[in-house]
């Protein structure tokens, strides 16, 4: 700090306080353009620049740096602990309701409550976050103090943490902010940089976050807030707490629209609606769109619109009569891991699965989950007595997420792999460069495969075979009925009637279905066959290139599959898959078995790249290149569509030739054919120059 002759601190001249404060106004509303409306205003090296230049000044002035100059946002030295906060506004809770019954029966009491009974109620709907409630003060527009929710009555003081949150203005916009308001709302994680975070914990060999909502509650308390700033949360606004100096608005939605004019933080998925159907209907929609927010919610919130309806329901314990919280069942329960069994798949990949005492969780009772992989479970570490948080979101497969450490029994016991298939007794094996073990049985030993293979074959995005559900697949392969797809064709109702649960009209359908199902694409059957690596995407591009399932097998079955390399998605890996899968006499066997009885219109091979520039011509290679094995040279040739002969002749174009060619170099100088090098090769190779 400079310091006048005699010792005291200098003031800082007028001039630098008016650059402080212009700074920090420019650099506060380019942040707010950044973080809250998503519209950036300048470059960011340009607002690098006007910052590295405020921290200089604050750094010679600091009695001249103000409560919301944005280099605070980075997080300073840690502190010993959080102060205690009093609210001065109680923060409350919410009532919750699950089913449309509650909604109707919260509406009802509502209008009973406003003596409203016939007029149908406005409400403001919105999300109902997954976060941290958090109260943050200003005093005369600028941000002061921050704190959590506490028992409601006292909470933490989290000032230096919220301040590294990008999207809370620390200071109001507008000219006369009010003397005193404070701003109630959630601290959240977004989905994607909890991916991020979890993924940097992978790396350096901290434990995972189990959920965003957890991620946040870690970051936001912690002392030193220079890690809550590397975390990047967000804050959004849903409610009042004290207010002096300002009128409040009339209408929750009016309070909203207030906020965001000045600079908080607001949800645009926030709906005005009437009545219980309304309500309803936001409900659904909001439910819809669930997955596709760019954070977690457990639900919806309605607040009845006018404030002054708000104050003539008033509150019932600690909770208003005037708001709700409509939540979407919840999608984490923890139960016990009873065993950890495994499941083969039908490409043979063994999923170790946890055997759970059943859970209601995500709407459906659930008794297995899937742990993905051996490497999995070790770096969860889940053990058979384990009591774990178990997750189904939406229509996804129940996941255990992870173990309570506070639950773990003594006599906790690690999973381990077992070295055969339980499904067909075949050697269970791992390649060194998969995270996954594999039943090497194969679908025509495994009657596991097999299932998992016919379930995919008949599968909507496949064949598409309807009402040939899993459960009957089951019987047909134990049963003997079906070995392989091309027997479901020669199915009648007759043998389908003796199975389980299939009446005279039922086995009917399916037969019809399958029938119809005979009328078909090329994409749908290359995906159908279940080849490992290659999806739905991969399959219409298979077919898209080559157009007709001769032109497939062809190039499947020469030079390795080389020239699958060419169609778009196809790297070395699923190009490998497919050669194996398309040269397998047992696979080409089904294949043809199926192409006799489905039907798709074959088109034309079109080449998506132009004629090689060896097309037509015949090229000798002789002799030891320097860099490349012969087989490699004669591969280029091919893909750029030569041919390759052992012999030298006139008909010969040109004579690849290497180090110590014998008699083929020297047939070629007397033929006076063009000759070439390696390098030369390469030359022809390259494309021309445009
Ligand atoms: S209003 C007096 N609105 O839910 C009413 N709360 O279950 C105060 N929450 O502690 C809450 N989104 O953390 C309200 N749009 C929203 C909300 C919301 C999430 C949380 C909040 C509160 C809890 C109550």
């Amino acid at each position: 700090m400079p310091v006048a002759v005699d010792g005291a601190p200098r003031a800082p001249e007028a001039a630098v306080l008016a650059r402080i404060a212009a700074l920090t106004d420019e650099l506060n509303r380019h942040s707010h353009a950044y973080h809250v409306l998503d519209a950036p205003t300048i470059p960011d090296d340009e607002y690098d620049r006007l910052f590295a230049e405020l921290q200089a000044l604050e750094a010679a002035w600091p009695q001249a740096v103000s409560n919301d100059s944005p280099t605070h946002r980075v997080g300073g030295a840690p502190i010993p602990e959080f102060k205690q906060v009093t609210h001065t506004v109680p923060m409350l809770s919410l009532n919750n309701g699950f089913s449309p019954e509650d909604v109707d029966h919260f509406d009802r009491r509502v209008r009973e409550g406003l003596g409203a009974d016939a007029v149908p109620v406005t409400y403001t709907a919105e999300l109902k976050y997954d976060g941290l409630a958090i109260s943050l003060r200003y005093e005369h527009g600028v941000f002061v103090q921050a704190a959590t929710r506490g028992d409601g009555a006292t909470g933490e003081d989290v000032t230096t943490n919220i301040r590294t949150v990008r999207n809370i203005p620390l200071r109001l916009h507008g000219a006369s902010p009010p003397a005193v308001l404070e701003v109630r709302g959630e601290v959240l994680m977004v989905k994607a940089e909890f991916a991020a975070l979890n993924a940097r914990q992978r790396q350096a060999g901290l434990r995972e976050f189990v959920n965003p909502r957890n991620a946040a509650a870690g970051s936001l308390r912690q002392l030193d807030s220079r890690i809550t700033a590397s975390r990047k949360l967000r804050f959004y606004s849903y409610g009042i707490g004290a207010l002096e100096g300002a009128t409040m608005p009339e209408s929750h939605a009016g309070l909203l629209d207030w906020f965001a004019s000045l600079g908080l933080p607001v949800s645009n998925e926030r709906a005005l609606v009437q009545g219980a159907a309304g309500l309803l209907a936001y409900f659904e929609r909001v439910a819809q769109r669930r997955a596709q927010l760019p954070y977690d919610i457990d639900g919806v919130v309605y607040k009845v619109d006018r404030l002054q309806d708000q104050r003539q329901l008033g509150f019932v314990a600690r909770a208003p009569r005037f708001a709700m919280a409509h939540k979407f069942p919840a999608e984490e329960a923890l139960t016990e891991v009873r065993d950890i069994g495994v499941q083969v798949g039908r490409t043979g990949a063994i999923t170790p699965v946890a055997r759970l005492a059943p859970v209601f969780v995500g709407g459906v009772t659930v008794e297995n989950a899937t742990l993905h992989n051996e490497g999995e479970v070790r770096r969860k570490d889940i053990r058979i007595g384990d009591t774990v948080i178990v997750r189904r979101a939406g229509d996804v497969i129940p996941e255990v997420v992870a173990y309570v450490a506070e639950r773990r029994p003594d006599d906790a016991r690690e999973f381990v792999m077992p070295t055969s298939c339980p499904v067909c007794g075949s050697a269970i094996v791992r390649l060194e460069d998969e995270a996954v073990a594999r039943c090497s049985g194969g679908w025509t030993h495994c009657s596991a495969q097999k299932k998992g293979g016919l379930m995919h074959f008949v599968s909507r995005r496949a064949i598409d075979v309807e009402g040939l559900g899993d459960q009957l697949i089951e019987q047909l392969v134990d049963r003997g009925l079906v070995d392989t797809a091309a027997d479901l064709y020669a199915l009648d109702a007759a043998r389908l009637q003796v199975l389980e649960r299939m009446a005279a009209k039922s086995a009917q359908n399916v037969i019809a279905a399958l029938d119809k199902s005979k009328d078909t694409t090329l994409a749908r059957f290359i995906y159908a066959l279940g080849i490992r690596n290659v999806g739905e995407s991969t399959a219409k591009a298979l077919a898209r290139h080559f157009g007709n399932l001769d032109a497939l097998l062809h190039a499947a079955a020469f030079e390795g599959g080389l020239q699958l390399l060419e169609v778009d998605d196809v790297g070395p890996i699923v190009a490998r898959s497919i050669s194996e899968f398309l040269t397998d006499a047992v696979n080409l066997d089904l294949v043809a078995r199926l192409r006799a009885v489905l039907r798709w219109t074959e088109g034309e091979h079109v080449m998506t790249r132009p004629a090689g520039v060896f097309a037509g011509k015949t090229l000798v290679i002789t002799g030891t290149l320097p860099t490349m094995s012969r087989e490699a040279a004669a591969a280029l040739i091919e893909a750029a569509g030569g041919k390759v002969s052992g012999s030298v002749s006139k008909k010969t174009a040109i004579v690849v030739a290497g180090a110590d060619a014998g008699s083929k170099l020297a047939k070629a100088q007397e033929l006076n054919l063009t000759i070439v090098d390696e390098a030369g090769l390469l030359a022809l190779l390259a494309p021309a120059p445009l």
